[in-house]
């Protein structure tokens, strides 16, 4: 793998996807790795990220200069190309000309090395104090910038390479060019990490670990565990019983893709649970959003395993037995950070979709290896259709937590029609993939007065929510186009009776977070 060493900031699961972008493997890895634990793990490449310190700090982490003799290729990205030239005798200072945000950059010389085929300005990314005042010797600098003398250096016979910049954020022009000439032609890496080479070896192993025995899956209506199943289904086919609870707060035409699509286009064996009227009695009365969420796990839980238990004593009747468990785990979750620990549980993520502790089953886990963007391209390569691939993150407790109140049949058929136009008019504008996700909100504590022909009308606002991100952490607010707001507006307030006001949430997270609840 391309090892990417994280220094702590919240660069380094970036770093990876991008590598992968590039076709080729890569994993984190945290920066308290000495370097012969780096080197046990056969790195064809390494890459030390980004971090917040400064590399004369007090417990700066620091980088042994055993790394670079190694004989292995590095990149150093902002902090990592500091530490890289501290290590190697180069000298790094802070001098007060600070650089954050976008900062131009001048090559110097000709454009080559890891800048080849960028031009001789360009814009990039910067977040950094310190900077390397003179190279370490044996190393052409290649560019700098107001605030950096030395902004990217290469010693191509060591093939040790550094930028003060951030290639691995949009914003830097060049960035992935940048990354890929590290990749290809200095660490001189073939592409091997495709969908196809993923799903074939994902298959290869659930087959290695499962054998001929039997396995369930929950599908939550997500991507990720419809393309944990049709993975498993591919390797095993028949050993696997998919269970799907509806638990009655997904929005509209979401069970029927699960019911029918996946399983038209998985042959899967599905079990369903239509547990609508044992959510909805659980809810009764309840508006505090961490208490539905406590409600909905447990029941979830609780349905889950009826479902199980139906599955097995069938299985037993045929003297089978059920040994184990799929779960759509993705690499972010798994991922042994260098970044700092305990960040504030502002709400309970247990997802829904997810599944009870006590295990009585070995888990298989085939999308542990993968972040997203990989989890949606295998599943397309499985032949899901788009609406499930595409779809956009999905809270587990559902529209539960897109009504601000108590939660009822009625008030969920009215979310119902209200989410469906938004998300209509949002495709048919071609806007999917500009948005992150956009809750549809119904405030069903809040009325408010409104006029209809000659009649006065006293009904709910719907919040639209529309959201870019990157990763969830971090949002901003999507600039929809008028046009397009004013027709969801006009659409909800025409043919969803008991709504008459749409309101636009233009909250960053933060403060805000994405959901209301
Ligand atoms: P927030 O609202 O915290 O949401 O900014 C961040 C991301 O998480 C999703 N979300 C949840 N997902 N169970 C889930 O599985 C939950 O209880 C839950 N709450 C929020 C949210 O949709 C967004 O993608």
């Amino acid at each position: 793998p391309v090892l990417v060493v994280d220094y702590g900031a919240q660069y380094a699961q970036l770093i990876a996807r991008r590598v992968r972008e590039a076709n080729v493997y890569s994993e984190i890895v945290p920066h308290t790795y000495t370097t012969e634990q780096l080197l046990a793990k056969n790195p064809a490449a390494i890459i030390l990220s980004g971090g917040p310190s400064s590399v004369y700090a007090e417990g700066a982490p620091n980088v042994g200069a055993d790394l670079f003799e190694a004989g292995i290729p590095v990149l150093g990205i902002c902090y990592g190309f500091q530490a890289m030239a501290a290590a190697l005798g180069g000298t790094v200072a802070e001098t007060g000309s600070r650089e954050y945000g976008a900062t131009d950059v001048t090559l110097v010389g000709e454009s080559r090395s890891i800048l080849a085929s960028t031009p001789a300005a360009q814009t990039t990314w910067m977040s950094h104090g310190d900077s390397v005042q003179s190279a370490p010797e044996g190393f052409d600098v290649l560019a700098s910038s107001a605030g950096a003398p030395v902004a990217a250096f290469a010693n191509e016979e060591k093939c040790l390479f550094g930028v003060q910049w951030h290639p691995e954020v949009k914003h830097s022009e060049f960035g992935q060019k940048v990354l890929e000439n590290f990749l290809f032609n200095g660490a001189k890496l073939e592409k091997n990490w495709t969908a196809t080479s993923i799903l074939d070896e994902q298959v290869d192993r659930i087959k290695a670990q499962i054998g001929d025995a039997k396995v369930i899956c929950g599908l939550s209506g997500g991507v990720d565990s419809a393309v944990a199943a049709a993975l498993v289904q591919r390797a095993v086919g028949d050993q696997l019983t998919c269970v799907f609870v509806n638990h009655g707060l997904l929005r509209a035409g979401e069970a029927e893709q699960v019911e029918l699509d996946f399983v038209a286009s998985t042959g899967a064996k599905l079990y369903v649970a239509n547990e609508q009227d044992r959510f909805l009695n659980a809810l009764g009365g309840v508006s505090d959003p961490e208490t539905k969420r406590k409600i909905i796990g447990r029941e979830f839980i609780r349905a889950f395993e009826e479902a199980e238990r139906a599955i097995m004593a069938e299985a037993a009747s045929e003297g089978e037995e059920i040994k184990f468990l799929v779960q759509g785990t993705l690499y972010p979750d798994v991922v042994e950070s260098g970044g700092g620990e305990g960040a504030a549980n502002i709400k309970s993520h247990h997802n829904v979709g997810g599944l009870p502790e006590d295990l009585r089953f070995e888990l298989v886990e085939p999308l542990r290896a993968l972040f997203k963007d990989e989890v949606r391209a295998v599943g397309a390569e499985l032949g899901l259709p788009p609406e499930i691939v595409g779809r956009q993150p999905f809270p587990g407790p559902g529209l539960g937590i897109r009504i601000v109140g108590e939660i009822t049949g009625e008030r969920l058929e009215l979310l119902r029609k209200a989410d469906a136009i938004a998300r209509a008019e949002l495709t048919a504008a071609g806007l999917d993939n500009e948005v992150w996700q956009m809750p549809v909100v119904l405030l069903a504590d809040v009325r408010s007065v409104g006029v209809m022909g000659d009649g006065r009308t006293y009904g709910h606002p719907i919040v639209l929510r529309p959201v870019s991100s990157e990763d969830a952490m971090t949002a901003d607010w999507s600039r929809l186009p008028y046009d397009l707001l004013a027709k969801i507006s006009n659409r909800i307030t025409n043919e969803v009776e008991g709504v008459n006001r749409v309101v636009l949430d233009v909250t960053s997270k933060p403060p805000g977070t994405i959901e209301w609840e």
